[in-house]
């Protein structure tokens, strides 16, 4: 299992290793360290198996579980002119496949700005990630700027949902860390955290910086991010739920002295 998460996590470096130096727009505004997950309704899912691993019928039953539906060419460029920056190509309506790109760089999307397009797929059963439209689609991760503020599961208090992979990129300001203390914690227990897990990245994206994956029922301890970014990302399968977690985080100016 931890074979597959580090050739996973490879793949995905080819593709996103270029991307650290990360930005983005967001209601016309650049932020300097992070793309968006959302825009204009549009958001990217992988498989819970990981990076390009859905047919089309699995990339349409992925949109449709969350109560949306394959993005159109449209919907994928309105949220590309607002910031929406993806570097991993994925299914969207009727059979296409590409991804949205803001800025060229040289490692994604061939130095291009605009939705690199694949065209429409004559074998649907090629495996890629997903690109879903639904504008009243639920709090499932985001991007996170405020000093500091209280995240959740899906459906918290309530029994998170099965199949469910969300993101939570939080960034503060320059020269901050972000402390994070778990408030509450309840997530199907197996002995690798296989089914249901919150993991940890100490850096803006889910390709470096892992600091801990987490399942059961015990409260994981305090975490102190290295920088001024941090990811969450809670993924479930499905089958078997459970209360969920919740969690704050606070940023914090700290004076440290480099040898
Ligand atoms: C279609 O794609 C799948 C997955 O990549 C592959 O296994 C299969 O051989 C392809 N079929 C054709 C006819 O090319």
């Amino acid at each position: 299992m931890l074979l597959i998460h580090i050739i996973t996590a490879l793949l995905a470096l080819v593709c996103v290793l270029q991307e650290t130096q990360a930005w983005g727009y967001k209601n016309g505004i650049l932020h300097n360290s992070i793309w968006l997950e959302q825009a204009a309704g549009v958001y990217h899912r992988e498989s819970r198996k990981g990076r390009y691993q859905l047919t089309f019928k699995e990339a349409k039953a992925v949109c449709k579980f969350e109560g949306g539906s394959l993005a159109t060419y449209d919907q994928l460029e309105a949220a590309r002119q607002i910031g929406f920056h993806v570097c991993a190509a994925g299914w969207f309506d009727k059979g296409r496949v590409g991804y949205p790109i803001v800025k060229a760089g040289s490692n994604c999307g061939f130095g291009k700005i605009g939705i690199v397009d694949y065209g429409y797929r004559l074998n649907k059963s090629e495996k890629w990630d997903v690109y879903c439209y639904n504008p009243k689609s639920k709090e499932c991760g985001g991007v996170h700027t405020d000093q500091e503020k209280i995240l959740q599961s899906p459906s918290y208090p309530d029994e998170y949902p099965d199949d469910q992979i969300c993101y939570w990129h939080i960034r503060v300001r320059y020269g901050q860390k972000i402390h994070l203390q778990f408030l509450d914690f309840d997530i199907e227990d197996d002995t690798d955290c296989i089914s249901d897990y919150l993991e940890i990245y100490d850096s803006y994206d889910d390709v470096s910086g892992f600091s801990g994956r987490f399942c059961g029922d015990d409260l994981p301890e305090d975490f102190i991010s290295a920088g001024n970014v941090m990811t969450l990302k809670f993924l479930t399968d499905s089958s078997v739920s459970a209360g969920g977690f919740r969690l704050q985080y606070t940023a914090r100016f700290h004076s440290t002295v480099r040898p």
